[in-house]
């Protein structure tokens, strides 16, 4: 009879803790208009393919024993199916976004209703800022993105509104132009909480910084980065991923999590993953 080998001490059992989403059915999916390097307008999309996919996810959540809540999505709002975009969370309040291209402008109000009747107290902002895509909760701490669309003055707002540490991080690539497109978080709550990022993705002093704050983090290269690996979402043990994502998938098996690869390749066309569909509610302190 064969054993199972014991755990290297240095995989530590990973606990998870079950989470409350917000996502929105993309009814409405397709690109129409281009304002970032992954969409191509005039190549034509398959919207039953991205509600097949997304299906996906959300099944994948309810069954990791998560809790989902949805957004009625809106005609005409094409990107309204990344809804980590929709706003920031904490302790019950909600920071509406404030979009950067008029394209998605009415997305703001829109959430911000959705956080009005669900009972947030609701911080309408008046500082452009793009919601969970830039805002990364590690710990107790957010790390924000700027570069490409929210703004730093955001950053202060929101440091004001939540009362956490904000630390601004500022992205270079284009094809990386939210925060949630090069980091991913590991461990959503904890003082050890960990991430995986890709350096390539931040300037020198923003990569220092990560360097300071995250020694043990997990280095991703750009072959996982290309297909938005690090769009990605954890519960503290399974973290899903896109399937095609191997070196990421190994370094999380090596650190003791459970990766859960899915295929959201008709959703990548709009340049969102795993994480831009999903945007986590956090009722209560
Ligand atoms: N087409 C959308 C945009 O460019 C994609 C948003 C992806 N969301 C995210 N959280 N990274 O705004």
């Amino acid at each position: 009879m064969s054993q199972a080998a014991p755990a290297p001490s240095s995989v530590r059992e990973r606990e998870a803790l079950s989470r409350h989403y917000l996502m929105c059915r993309p009814e409405h999916y397709t690109v129409a208009y281009r304002i970032n390097p992954w969409m191509h307008p005039q190549v034509p999309t398959d919207t039953a393919l991205a509600l097949e996919q997304w299906q996906s996810l959300h099944d994948t959540y309810l069954r990791l024993g998560h809790t989902i809540e949805l957004i009625e999505p809106i005609a005409g709002l094409p990107d309204m199916v990344y809804a980590a975009n929709g706003g920031f969370t904490l302790d019950g309040i909600a920071y509406t976004a404030r979009f950067t291209y008029p394209e998605r402008q009415p997305e703001g109000p829109a959430y911000g209703e959705w956080f009005e009747r669900r009972g947030f107290a609701v911080h309408e902002a008046r500082e452009v800022n793009e919601g969970e895509g830039d805002f990364l909760l590690v710990g107790d701490v957010i790390l924000a993105g700027t570069g490409f669309r929210t703004d730093p003055a955001s950053h202060a707002e929101l440091s004001r509104v939540v009362g956490r540490e904000v630390v601004t991080l500022r992205l270079v690539d284009p094809r990386f132009y939210h925060l949630d497109t090069a980091i991913a978080v590991l461990d959503p709550t904890g003082d050890d909480a960990n991430i995986a990022y890709l350096p390539g993705a931040f300037d020198d002093a923003s990569r220092q910084e990560l360097q300071r704050r995250y020694p043990d983090a997990i280095e991703v290269g750009e072959d996982d980065a290309q297909w938005l690996g690090l769009n990605s979402i954890s519960d503290g043990r399974n973290v899903v991923i896109a399937e095609k994502a191997k070196g990421f998938e190994a370094a999380l098996v090596e650190r003791g999590y459970t990766p859960v690869g899915l295929d959201l390749s008709e959703l990548l066309r709009g340049g969102g993953g795993v994480k831009c569909c999903t945007l986590e509610l956090r009722i209560a302190r």
